[in-house]
């Protein structure tokens, strides 16, 4: 007999990227732009090793395999602090090694930060299109993500913000609209990055709106620039957001290593901070204190900074290789619409009126046929339409690869083509 599920066991679906995975490997030499993982060739052996060896040496690794703290690490944090406010220019701002928290990934964070604050029915504003893995996330606990409007360009559309909070206020939503989520820095999977305009303008909107609801701004790839890094302030920094509750998110898994898998918070208010340690507990009593302990050491030693330099030049080779074999194999005379990004590890491409880019659809089978796979990007987005865009991610396949790819790509789009 099953036994009887929660009303969160019960909303549960398969997760897209476990339906994505097995599309990959259902299909025998198929080539995957989907994933977003970071490149295998580059991950940093001979960094961790010298860590490793470096560790033992200092105090020896029995002290390192034990159990660490809940809230991670008092160095890596102070280490992790200081790197977000020399990124926010040395800006006055309130991040503290006290207040930040290391979690198994920023995933992990992001989950707590959610189950702290969100009730099923509650609202979540976010930004369109937006990180899937969090859509998921929302929808298992029965809460209600809701776009913020943009622009043809992708920038935020202030007027239209303003009317669809209006539109909450009068179907008596809005008092359900418990957080907002903003990925500032090349985010995914549109690679955008926000002004400092554009996002002072956002607070205003809301503060107008009496909603001085937490924000949670996710950089998981501000550190993945290109040739100079993103100049916006976080909105620890920015004057317009110090009356919100705030959490940043950062992660050291895309710019060093994804195995370590260790992220962290900073947190602007204690009562927050607090229910998320507590929560933390609950699940773990605390993140890996070994890979915390490796962490620590590269940062402090400059091998982290290091193997970053080597990182951007090979996402920059990567990202305009898969570009121009797109744009080669015809792409662009076919309709799709693409800018090269400044940083990150994806390409958000739309699609002509009419292409159907969704998981089963015709342009996903054309793919899977002629041996590729990307994200529909409608898993990106909470509305209609959403249907023609994709996301491809230059993360994992080395440049070759990724040409082949992109030749994939073009053939699944010229297969659905009309004539
Ligand atoms: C926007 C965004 N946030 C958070 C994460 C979680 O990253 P991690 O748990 O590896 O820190 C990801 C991973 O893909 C992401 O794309």
């Amino acid at each position: 007999m099953n036994p009887s599920f929660s009303s969160l066991g019960m909303r549960l679906q398969p997760p897209a990227i476990a339906t994505l995975m097995n599309a990959a490997l259902e299909t025998p030499g198929v080539l995957s732009l989907a994933a977003g993982f970071t490149d295998s060739a580059t991950l940093p052996v001979a960094e961790v090793g010298a860590a490793v060896v470096a560790l033992a040496q200092r105090r020896g690794l029995p002290h390192h395999l034990q159990y660490g703290l809940n809230q991670g690490r008092p160095m890596l944090r102070e280490l992790l602090a200081a790197r977000t406010r020399q990124l926010d220019g040395g800006a006055p701002s309130q991040v503290a090694a006290e207040a930040t928290i290391i979690g198994n990934g920023s995933q992990q964070l992001l989950y707590l930060a959610m189950q702290v604050l969100c009730d099923p029915g509650d609202i979540v504003l976010v930004e369109r299109p937006t990180y899937f893995v969090f859509f998921e996330m929302l929808a298992g606990m029965g809460v209600r993500a809701v776009s913020l409007p943009v622009q043809a360009d992708g920038t935020l559309d202030i007027a239209g913000i303003e009317v669809r909070l209006a539109e909450l206020r009068a179907s008596g939503d809005a008092s359900r609209i418990k957080a907002v989520y903003v990925m500032s820095y090349f985010g995914n999977p549109s690679a955008r990055s926000r002004t400092a305009g554009e996002k002072a303008a956002l607070a205003r909107v809301l503060a107008a709106n009496d909603l001085l609801v937490p924000v949670l701004e996710d950089a998981a790839y501000r550190d993945l620039w290109f040739e100079r890094p993103w100049p916006a302030p976080s909105v620890f920094a920015q004057p317009e957001w110090q009356a919100f509750p705030r959490m940043y998110l950062g992660t050291l898994t895309k710019p060093f290593a994804t195995g370590l898998k260790t992220g962290y918070a900073h947190v602007s208010d204690a009562s927050w901070l607090q229910r998320l340690l507590w929560l933390k507990g609950h699940h773990d009593f605390g993140s890996a204190n070994f890979n915390q302990a490796v962490l620590e050491t590269v940062l402090a030693g400059g091998d982290f900074d290091r193997h970053l330099g080597k990182l951007r030049v090979t996402y920059a080779t990567k990202m305009k290789a898969l570009s121009a074999a797109l744009e080669e194999a015809g792409l662009r005379r076919l309709g799709w619409r693409w800018e090269e990004p400044a940083g990150g590890l994806y390409l958000w491409l739309e699609g002509p009126a009419g292409v159907d880019t969704a998981a089963g659809g015709s342009l996903w089978k054309a793919c899977l046929a002629a041996g590729v796979l990307y994200v529909p990007g409608g898993l990106c987005l909470s509305d209609v339409p959403g249907a023609r865009f994709a996301r491809l991610s230059f993360g994992v396949l080395a440049p070759e690869a990724l040409r082949e790819a992109a030749r994939r790509f073009a053939q699944g789009a010229a297969a659905i083509a009309p004539a």
